[in-house]
């Protein structure tokens, strides 16, 4: 490959900048910014999008920042780089989360460029799952992906367990419903029909009315009574899909922005795959909440997302600011 001029190589980083504006951020709150001075992409943490009450410690804010980050990284991958990554430099710039350079030139791997498509497609789904069944060797290629970024993904076999992360969730789900300042901030950043704006929740990208699978599973209530969401079919979506957490040994900053960056790559591969994926972190929010399930279902490891993985034909729509709007070049 033939050395690129400076030119190209600002067109690779926008380039990647674009690709890590399409990560998966908590409510949607794209909470990152991007300068580009030379060959060098600097990532940093736009706290003014922090969820103030539901996420105080900037934990979700940080998982969508690495995931923000593994789309760079594959990016650079995809456009012929490997990517030269240092994750928190500077102690004293703690809002900087990572600095990328595009190091020796590289041919991506059908693995990369299989991953790279699927940036702008992979959706959050809000609903159940059809009853197509998740492969088991697709789901030991998720796990490898999440142990290769330096945590962990289990998918949850016992029908108890499942059942327990359920019952959490919707606990949580209504404590926080009834908690003004939660709701206040949820209703922050959900979007009404037709809202023009580039960040929050879409009123279409949940279904009006999801069907309640078994066991359930609450959905964030981003319509607040109003009626808002598509109306896609349900009438398929009845599974629960495959239960799966994602967990780190630690709890640090370094461990959120590792979590985001697993997250993304198993996201990746299991739209590459047809494969969409739902959250529900409401119980991760709840310290204590949080901490039970660390103890019971997580074997003392910290987990960062709860989710299901299953197979959809009706994912929403995504919306995201323009690149001009989150990156600053010098
Ligand atoms: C840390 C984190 C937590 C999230 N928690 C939830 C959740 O509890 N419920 C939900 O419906 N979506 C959740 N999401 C998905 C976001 O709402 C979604 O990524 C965002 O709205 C952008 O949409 P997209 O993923 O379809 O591009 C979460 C995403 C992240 C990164």
């Amino acid at each position: 490959m033939s050395a690129r001029t400076s030119e190209e190589i600002t067109s690779v980083l926008r380039t990647a900048v674009q690709a890590a504006t399409w990560a998966p951020s908590v409510h949607n709150t794209q909470p990152w910014s991007f300068g580009v001075d030379g060959d060098e992409i600097a990532l940093r943490a736009d706290s003014d999008r922090k969820l103030r009450t539901g996420d105080p410690a900037g934990r979700e804010l940080l998982i969508s920042c690495g995931a923000a980050l593994m789309n760079v990284r594959l990016a650079l991958r995809a456009l012929g780089h490997e990517p030269r990554v240092r994750v928190l430099p500077d102690p004293d710039r703690p809002a900087l989360l990572a600095t990328v350079r595009p190091g020796a030139a590289m041919t991506a791997d059908e693995n990369t460029r299989l991953l790279y498509a699927e940036v702008e497609r992979r959706r959050t789904h809000r609903a159940g799952f059809t009853r197509l069944p998740v492969p088991e060797c697709l789901l030991e290629t998720f796990v490898a992906d999440a142990s290769g970024e330096g945590a962990r993904l289990t998918p949850v076999r016992s029908e108890a367990a499942i059942r327990v992360l359920a019952a959490i969730t919707c606990a949580a789900q209504d404590v926080q419903s009834q908690d003004r300042p939660l709701s206040l901030e949820l209703i922050r950043w959900a979007r009404p029909p037709g809202s023009p704006r580039k960040d929050g929740v879409p009123a279409e990208s949940y279904p009006r009315a999801p069907r309640r699978t078994r066991p359930h599973f609450a959905q964030r209530d981003y319509a607040h009574g109003h009626p808002w969401g598509s109306d896609a079919d349900q009438s398929l979506s009845v599974s629960t899909g495959v239960v799966a957490v994602l967990t780190t040994k630690g709890d640090s900053r370094q461990d959120w922005i590792t979590a985001g960056q697993a997250l993304q790559r198993v996201l990746l591969h299991a739209s590459a795959h047809g494969l969409s994926a739902a959250f529900h972190t409401q119980a991760l929010e709840m310290p204590h909440l949080r901490e039970f399930l660390r103890q019971e279902l997580c074997s003392q490891e910290y987990p960062q997302m709860i989710m299901r993985l299953g197979i959809t034909f009706d994912d929403g729509r995504g919306v995201r600011r323009p690149v001009a709007e989150v990156l600053e070049e010098r």
